[in-house]
């Protein structure tokens, strides 16, 4: 939920934080702040509530010298967005930034006697303390022996005044990546911001504490064994860290779909079949389940629905999709026998990570599917199929939830293959079909500026209601969260046929209900339930494939013919129609379109 930066090298820390800061700005973005050790080896702060700009600002005004420092951009979770609860945090000779929960910062404050010295309500100012009531001149030490004290969820970022140019860096389940660069070293929360700077990297184990300093990094163990890094390699180009010319990542995301999709299955597909073995996923990992469970937050989890329709329709397997936050209070029903399936951008959600710890514990065999290479989620699976969305900048995720579904069909296929539902010949049409999805979406993007025509009729309702039946609902759950979250708009997808149940009575004259129509066994029910909420006045915008007539008795507000493909794959263009409605929505009600109000991009809090 939050953002941390470290650099310790030859140049000015500064320039190097505030601009690495920008970048992980959407992790985050209430406040931020910095440290940096100056040359006499004093450590500064400049923290400010509001955004990096801001604090930017304040260091024009006010700036700190030093090769060595550390940074943060907040989601406040404890205490009040102010400068004063912003980080970083200083106690003693002791300076922190945190990303993560101390659950018992409470108890702790009374255990040391802190009440009358702490000066933010935050639980990472706690920690500070902590540490500065253990730090005696040995830093592990202190580091150590606080983490035993601490319960909760922790990614520190940690300076002292008497060790200058050195970075101390330690976590518990909250990510920390560490790169070596050409000027020095640093840490970050996730990758997407080293990768300028640097193409190696490792994720800092957990309970190992890293120091970083000029010349390189030293990692150690909690018993103080020092321990080789696993090295990785940035797997995505940084050019797509920038916005690319677009106003805003979300519109250069939703554009680039086509070219990411490809790259996500074209390299899973040997002969016109998918084929996973690349990826170390055997065939009887898709042969010997008795059932699927997906776990998954958010889009990921909207990916997960589309999933279930696939899986039970084509494999006639059964297939649950549990929030997952919800999983592990619901008693689900995991045994050996069960394919969790944890789909995850970031994979570091920790209310998908923590539900893949309790399938494991119930003897289920989990596959991850994580955009972020080496994530904890990735790390904590049995398998791992990473899609090749690069990174996803904007909170709103789209092309994630694409390429997630993108590998969804591959799974599907390949496990109808490999349980002998589809023949080579089956799969290989619905393979061809797949590959076909890149150049289907195009056309959709290709005439945004018709989905931009109809969003600005929508720019002042109060309440959008979103209708559709299968499939089509599936993709309106996710269509109806993309704009809820971006333009502020109340916003319910509803399965058409059950509308009339009781939510039908919210329908008066000009309220704005989307209804999507892809699905050929639904088409005449859905034409059916759309004129029941234009006989109460609705202002329907419709989108149905290409090939449907249109009763010309109703009156339609907004119609948007999709391009047709088999059936089971039109989510695919309608998600990129209703990504672009959502985004126009926002554009044009001039929000912040990539960082949307009480949001973050990752939500490692539970
Ligand atoms: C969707 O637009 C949101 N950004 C949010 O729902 C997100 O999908 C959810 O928090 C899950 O994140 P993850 O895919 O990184 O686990």
């Amino acid at each position: 939920m939050c953002g941390i930066i470290g650099y310790t090298g030859k140049k000015e820390a500064e320039e190097i934080m505030l601009d690495a800061l920008e970048v992980l700005e959407y992790r985050g973005y209430d406040s931020a702040g910095i440290a940096v050790c100056g040359p006499d080896g004093g450590v500064r702060i400049r923290k400010c509530a509001g955004r990096v700009k801001d604090l930017r600002s304040l260091c024009e005004r006010d700036g700190v010298e030093g090769a060595c420092g550390i940074g943060h951009t907040r989601w406040a979770t404890h205490g009040g967005v102010s400068d004063g609860n912003a980080h970083p945090h200083k106690f003693g000779k002791v300076t922190v930034i945190h990303n993560g929960i101390i659950e018992n910062y409470k108890s702790l404050i009374g255990k040391y006697g802190l009440e009358a010295e702490l000066r933010s309500q935050t639980d990472s100012e706690v920690a500070a303390a902590v540490l500065s009531h253990f730090y005696s001149g040995d830093p592990y030490a202190a580091i150590r022996k606080t983490v035993l004290k601490l319960k909760g969820t922790f990614a520190f970022g940690i300076m002292f005044d008497d060790i200058p140019g050195a970075i101390f860096a330690v976590r518990n389940v909250s990510p920390i990546v560490i790169a070596k660069t050409e000027e020095g070293s640093m840490m970050a929360s996730d990758v997407t911001v080293l990768g300028q700077y640097s193409k190696d990297y490792f994720v800092l184990p957990e309970f190992h504490v890293a120091v970083l300093r000029a010349d390189g990094t030293e990692l150690y163990d909690m018993s103080g064994d020092a321990v080789e890094p696993e090295w990785l390699t940035v797997s995505w180009d940084v050019n797509r860290s920038s916005k690319g010319g677009y106003p805003f990542y979300m519109e250069k995301e939703i554009m680039e779909q086509p070219e990411v999709i490809r790259e996500t299955i074209e390299p899973r597909i040997r002969d016109d079949m998918p084929d996973l073995e690349g990826d170390g996923i055997p065939d009887s990992l898709l042969s010997d389940c008795s059932q699927i469970c997906v776990v998954a937050c958010g889009t990921a989890m909207h990916a997960g629905l589309v999933g279930k329709a696939l899986m039970q329709s084509l494999v006639k397997i059964h297939m649950d999709v549990e929030l997952a936050s919800e999983f592990m209070y619901t008693d689900s029903l995991v045994d050996g026998k069960t394919l969790v399936i944890a789909i995850s951008q970031s994979g570091e959600t920790i209310d998908t990570l923590e539900a893949l710890k309790y399938a494991k514990r119930n003897g289920a065999k989990t596959l991850a599917v994580v955009n972020v290479k080496g994530a904890s989620i990735a790390r904590e699976s049995d398998y791992v199929i990473y899609t090749n969305a690069g990174p996803e900048i904007a909170v709103a995720s789209t092309k994630a939830y694409t390429t997630q579904l993108a590998v969804l069909y591959l799974l599907a296929g390949r496990m109808a293959y490999v349980r002998g539902i589809f023949g080579e010949k089956e799969l290989k049409e619905f393979t061809s079909e797949l590959r076909k999805a890149p150049a289907v979406m195009q056309t959709v993007l290709d005439r945004r500026e018709e989905i931009h025509y109809i969003a600005r009729g929508m720019l002042n309702a109060k309440d959008v209601f979103m209708i559709g039946r299968g499939l089509d609902y599936s993709i309106l759950l996710e269509g109806s969260l993309k704009l809820k979250e971006i333009s502020y708009i109340h916003s319910e997808a509803y399965a058409s046929g059950e509308l009339k149940h009781g939510t039908i009575a919210l329908i008066t004259e000009d309220t704005p209900v989307v209804a999507v129509i892809t699905q050929d066994k639904v088409q005449s029910k859905e034409f059916s339930n759309i004129k029941e909420v234009q006989s109460r006045g609705a202002e329907v915008i419709l989108f149905m494939k290409e090939s449907y007539r249109l009763d010309q008795d109703a009156v339609w507000d907004s119609v948007f013919k999709l391009p047709a493909m088999r059936d089971e794959f039109m989510v695919l263009p309608v998600s990129a129609a209703l990504q672009l409605l959502a985004y126009y929505v926002s554009l044009d009600k001039g929000l912040d379109v990539d960082k949307p109000r009480n949001l973050a991009k990752v939500v490692t809090v539970e």
